[in-house]
C-alpha cells in the first residue's frame, strides 16, 4: 500500500507500512489542531456502522469523526438482535446490501475473520472496528499514536501489555504495529489461562523484537515506559468459573504507580471494570481518556484517506 494512495479495506494492522503510519499521524495531527480546515471534506458521503457487540468508543468516535469531517452516518446497534441476522441472514449478505447503500461500511463482529469475509464481498471499503478476539486495526492505530503524543517517539519504547491477553484483540494488532519501529522491547504480563498467543510470538521472533512473559506485574513496572493495561473479558470465557480464577488479578492503582516511573503511562483501550483504580485517573501519567479522545482523530484521518 503506497503512501499518498487511497486506503481500501483495513482489515488487519500489518497492512500499515512505517511510512503510511506516520503520514497519517501526521494528518491526524493536523485534523486534531485545525479541526475547522476538514468540516465539509466528506461531504455528500455516507458511512454505515454495523454493530453486531456492543461498542461506546469505536462506534461513536467513527460517528463524531464522520458528521465532524461533514459525511453523514446510518447503522445499527446490537445488529445481532436489530438486524436481519436475528432472521438468520449471514454476514455475507447483509454486508452485500449495507454495501449497495452506503460509501464505507465499519463492522464490529462476535467472530474472528468476520471482517475479512465482509471486505470480499463489499463493494465499498470495510473497516474492522473489531472482530471478536481476532484484530482491532482502528483502535491500534489510535494506540501507537498516543504513544508518540505522550511520549514523542515510538522506537526505543519499553512496553508491558497486561492482563487477558489471549482475548485481547487490542494487544494483538497493536503488537504487529509495534514491530515496525526500532527498538521495542515487549512485557506479556499475564496469567497462564490468558497468556499471549503463540503467533504473537512467532511474529515478534521473526522481526526480531525482544519480548518476554512475566506473571509479576510489580517486577515489570519499574521497567517500562508504558503499561498498557487490559480488562479481562468475561464474554470470552467458556464459564464463570474459570473467569474468577483471573478476575482481578492485575490492578493498576497509587501502589502500582508508585513503582512507575514518573515519564511513564498507563494506557487502557477501555472499558475498565475493576483493574485500574480510578484514584489514579487524576495523576498526569494515566493516558487512556486522552487516548479515547485520540481515537476520534485517528478515525478522522482514516476515513479521509478511504473516502477522499
Ligand atoms: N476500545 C474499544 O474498542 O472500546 P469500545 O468497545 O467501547 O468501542
Amino acid at each position: 500500500m503506497a503512501v499518498g494512495s487511497r486506503l481500501r479495506h483495513i482489515i488487519e494492522s500489518q497492512q500499515f507500512s512505517r511510512a503510511l503510519l506516520e503520514e497519517l499521524f501526521v494528518l491526524a495531527d493536523d485534523m486534531k489542531s485545525q479541526p475547522h480546515r476538514y468540516a465539509g471534506r466528506l461531504k455528500g458521503q455516507l458511512m454505515a456502522a454495523l454493530f453486531y457487540e456492543p461498542s461506546t468508543r469505536t462506534r461513536l468516535s467513527f460517528e463524531a469523526a464522520m458528521l465532524r469531517l461533514g459525511g453523514r452516518t446510518m447503522g445499527t446497534d446490537n445488529a445481532r438482535e436489530f438486524s436481519s441476522a436475528a432472521k438468520g441472514e449471514t454476514i455475507e449478505d447483509t454486508v452485500r446490501i449495507v454495501s449497495g447503500y452506503s460509501d464505507v461500511i465499519v463492522l464490529r463482529h462476535y467472530e474472528e475473520g468476520a471482517a475479512r469475509r465482509a471486505a470480499a464481498v463489499s463493494s465499498v471499503p470495510v473497516i474492522n472496528a473489531g472482530d471478536g478476539p481476532g484484530q482491532h486495526p482502528t483502535q491500534a492505530l489510535l494506540d501507537l499514536y498516543t504513544i508518540r503524543d505522550e511520549i514523542g517517539h515510538v522506537d526505543g519504547i519499553r512496553i508491558a501489555m497486561v492482563g487477558d491477553l489471549a482475548n485481547g484483540r487490542t494487544v494483538r494488532s497493536l503488537t504487529y504495529l509495534l514491530s515496525k519501529f526500532r527498538d521495542i522491547r515487549v512485557s506479556f504480563v499475564a496469567p497462564s489461562q490468558v497468556a499471549m498467543r503463540q503467533d504473537i510470538k512467532d511474529h515478534l521472533d521473526e522481526h526480531r523484537v525482544p519480548w518476554t512473559e512475566a506473571q509479576d506485574l510489580d517486577a515489570v513496572l519499574p521497567q517500562v515506559d508504558v503499561v498498557y493495561q487490559t480488562r479481562i473479558q468475561k464474554e470470552r470465557f467458556p464459564d464463570e468459573a474459570s473467569y474468577l480464577e483471573v478476575k482481578g488479578i492485575y490492578r493498576i492503582d497509587a501502589r502500582a504507580m508508585s513503582m512507575l516511573q514518573k515519564t511513564a503511562i498507563v494506557m487502557h483501550p477501555l472499558p475498565r471494570v475493576d483493574e485500574i483504580s480510578p484514584e489514579i485517573d487524576s495523576d498526569p501519567r494515566a493516558a487512556y481518556f486522552r487516548q479515547a479522545r485520540n481515537g476520534m482523530y485517528i478515525r478522522m484521518a482514516l476515513l479521509d484517506r478511504v473516502l477522499s
